[in-house]
């Protein structure tokens, strides 16, 4: 019988871009909706912007626009994104929507029904210029344990002490730069702490509620879980001060819903937009006694939100609670964390203008993808490699080697199943058929590592089978036409087996080769028709990775970085100077304290003086600057200025220049060189 399905994948922050680890997750969750499509089940897959919450909020202030202009643009942006990696929601919203403020309202108030939402008062820190409260990331200071500065509030970077943000020494605000003050507000609670909630969530981590069926977490995050127990849980701050990105909360004015109160409702909102568009009944989905499945995607950095948080409330408010939660590791690039600065940092769009094959990444994942909650590495060198030798070499390699014949000698049509019936090939068909359970099983268990080992084992053994017979050589041979027609049709009905098989993985390249098999949309229950009647014309299917593309999307990754997501910048409502940038950025430009050795003017130019520079190291370097119309080359000489050091040198008519001095100008007339204060020495480098 078919079953009613909903899943999800983790609603992306809408502040910053698409980036290769997001992928993981959205990847993983297509491949089974689109296995358990296939299967014939009734499945929906939902997801959505996440929209609300102090950093959005900033951001848009800082590039001057409303938070609704920037999350619509993001909105664009990430879907834009999920399409080129065929990642094919059936309803793609934003938690920004009437529907999950309806949802998230009507929650609270029913948790507030049942006693479960208590008011305190908390003291933080207050920006006063921002006038506002500012959340532990957007505070910074000394940190108290080694007194590393520019620490953030919750941790610090250089010793990996962790503290609360009152303990940081000189803090200011990250926001305006200002000292922030201790100031007291009304907050809002949902009381974990309950003992209903307790003994409700006790037994419902563990699966052993009694509508529950199948444990509703993987074991190792069952286990994660019983530990939070043990260490106790306290009541969830759900409220935030204006101002504020995000719904107010009912009978508080003031007071909003701290984002991820509303983040998971969304998946609701989500839902009830498809439930309109296609008639679907959004109750039976959600109601307390839902006979539906329900199954959200989520990586192992948000378990906490979504086996604890979610499913109270969700059953204090009386819906239904998640049938299971699957959670993934991190990706890390080339064995180590994303970084920015190696150029690791991959956006999904960056990948995609490389002119890159997005089924070649979901093909790779997939092969590292087991179920479990392990990190999975994407390797570079082992990509290219992998797909090269899988999809290209194996895989495509079986068609492309024996459907020209069926076209030339058989006028595209294959050989008729009483043909086959007996022949060697027939019993390998058999094999590859008898799979086709196992594979089906590692896919809904989400290894899909699994079913690639499986799938590609019989892509050899289909290749063996074509290199024995041989058919380029039985095709020069007298009277073997009947074996050629039959060796090749047996080799392509072995081809679109494997292709079902591969088919959640690569959806785009299934459907080329149903086109060029003259067969309709590949389903599970379809695995044991064989082909029949004519086929067209084969034509190229894929092509092999060039490694080039890969070095130039990581040194674009290396250029066009992505902004920071946590800091904004200090002056509201401007428009923006230039992208903001994080420290690694900054920390990549090298300035140094330069002594003006000697100024003078240069023949034949216009515009340029010519400085020597002593910047401490043996020889000076020399500089040509734009600066002949604001200075006289007398007056320069002996000065201090700030120089950038590690600039490309650069031939000019005149000779190198090597390096560049800093001068501001603005739109009134002038041109003024920097120069640090009496005292410092050249060389000493700026930061
Ligand atoms: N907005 C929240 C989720 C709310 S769900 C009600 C959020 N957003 S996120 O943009 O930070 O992450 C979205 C999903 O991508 C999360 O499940 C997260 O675990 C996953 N990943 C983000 N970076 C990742 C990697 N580097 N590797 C694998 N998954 C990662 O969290
Ligand atoms: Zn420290």
């Amino acid at each position: 019988m078919a079953r009613k399905i909903l899943v999800t994948s983790a609603l992306p922050y809408a502040n910053g871009s698409i980036h290769l680890g997001h992928l993981v997750e959205y990847i993983q969750t297509d491949i089974w909706v689109r296995f358990q499509k296939m299967q014939g089940h009734d499945v929906h897959y939902v997801c959505a912007d996440d929209t609300h919450g102090t950093p959005i909020m900033l951001r848009a202030q800082n590039e001057g626009i409303t938070p609704e202009q920037l999350i619509d643009r993001v909105w664009h942006e990430h879907k834009a994104d999920f399409d080129g990696f065929h990642v094919e929601f059936d309803h793609y919203g934003s938690t920004n929507s009437d529907e999950t403020k309806r949802y998230a309202q009507d929650i609270y108030r029913k948790l507030r029904a049942n006693d479960l939402i208590e008011t305190k008062s908390v003291e933080q820190f207050y920006d006063p210029v921002k006038e506002m409260f500012l959340p532990d990331r957007f505070i910074k200071g000394e940190c108290p344990k080694c007194h590393a500065k520019d620490q953030y509030g919750d941790n610090c970077e250089a010793c990996g002490a962790t503290y609360a943000p009152i303990e940081l020494i000189n803090p200011y605000s990250a926001v305006s730069g200002a000292q922030p003050e201790r100031r007291s507000s009304e907050h809002y609670f949902f009381k974990l702490s309950d003992a209903r909630c307790q003994e409700f969530l006790s037994a419902w981590t563990q699966g052993t509620q009694c509508e529950q069926t199948i444990a509703p977490l993987q074991a190792e995050a069952a286990n994660k879980m019983r530990e939070w127990f043990e260490a106790g849980l306290s009541n969830w701050d759900i409220s935030r001060d204006a101002p504020y990105f995000g719904f107010e909360i009912p009978d508080a004015p003031g007071k909003f819903f701290y984002v991820w109160l509303d983040a998971p409702v969304g998946y609701m909102g989500s839902f009830k937009k498809l439930c309109e568009l296609k008639g679907l009944d959004f109750d039976s989905y959600w109601n307390k006694d839902s006979q539906t499945e329900l199954y959200h995607f989520i990586g192992k950095d948000i378990l906490y939100f979504h086996s604890l948080f979610w499913p109270a409330m969700l059953r204090f408010s009386g819906l239904r609670t998640p049938t299971q939660i699957f959670a993934h590791g991190f990706l890390t690039v080339n064995g180590e964390k994303m970084s920015k600065s190696r150029g690791t940092f991959i956006t999904a769009d960056s990948f995609l203008k490389q002119s890159l094959n997005p089924e070649h990444l979901r093909y790779y994942y997939a092969a590292k993808l087991n179920g479990t909650m392990e990190d999975i590495d994407l390797n570079l060198e082992d990509f290219v490699a992998r797909v090269n030798s899988d999809l290209v070499g194996k895989y495509v390699n079986i068609a492309s080697r024996t459907a020209g014949f069926i076209s030339k000698k058989f006028d595209g049509e294959v050989a008729k199943a009483e043909q086959l019936a007996g022949c060697d090939g027939a019993v390998l068909m058999g094999e590859f058929l008898a799979m086709s359970e196992q594979i089906a099983t590692a896919y809904a268990q989400r290894d899909f590592g699994r079913a690639i080992r499986e799938i590609m084992k019989l892509a050899d053994r289909a290749n063996e089978y074509v290199a024995q017979q041989a058919p380029w050589a039985l095709s020069k041979q007298e009277g073997q036409a009947s074996k050629l027609h039959e060796v090749c049709t047996v080799s392509l009905n072995m081809f679109r087996l494997l292709t079902l098989y591969l088919k959640p993985i690569l959806p785009k390249l299934a459907e080329q080769v149903e086109q060029f098999l003259n067969i309709s949309p590949l389903s599970w229950s379809d695995a044991a028709i064989p082909l029949s009647g004519k086929i067209n014309d084969y034509s190229h299917l894929m092509t092999r990775i060039d490694p080039k593309n890969i070095e130039a999307m990581v040194e674009a990754n290396k250029q066009t970085l992505a902004p920071a997501a946590e800091i904004v910048a200090a002056k509201p409502a401007i428009s923006p100077i230039a992208e903001t940038i994080s420290i690694d950025d900054f920390g990549k430009v090298d300035l140094r304290v330069a002594h003006i050795v000697n100024a003078e003017h240069v023949e034949g130019a216009e515009k340029l003086l010519k400085l020597t520079l002593d910047i401490g190291e043996a020889q000076p370097r020399t500089v040509f600057a734009g600066i002949k119309s604001a200075y006289d080359p007398e007056k320069l000489k002996g000065r201090m200025t700030v120089m950038v050091a590690n600039l490309a040198p650069r031939k000019m008519k005149f000779g190198m220049s090597e390096g560049m001095v800093l001068a501001a100008s603005g739109d009134t007339p002038g041109l003024f060189v920097l120069s640090p204060d009496c005292g410092a020495q050249p060389g000493m480098r700026i930061k």
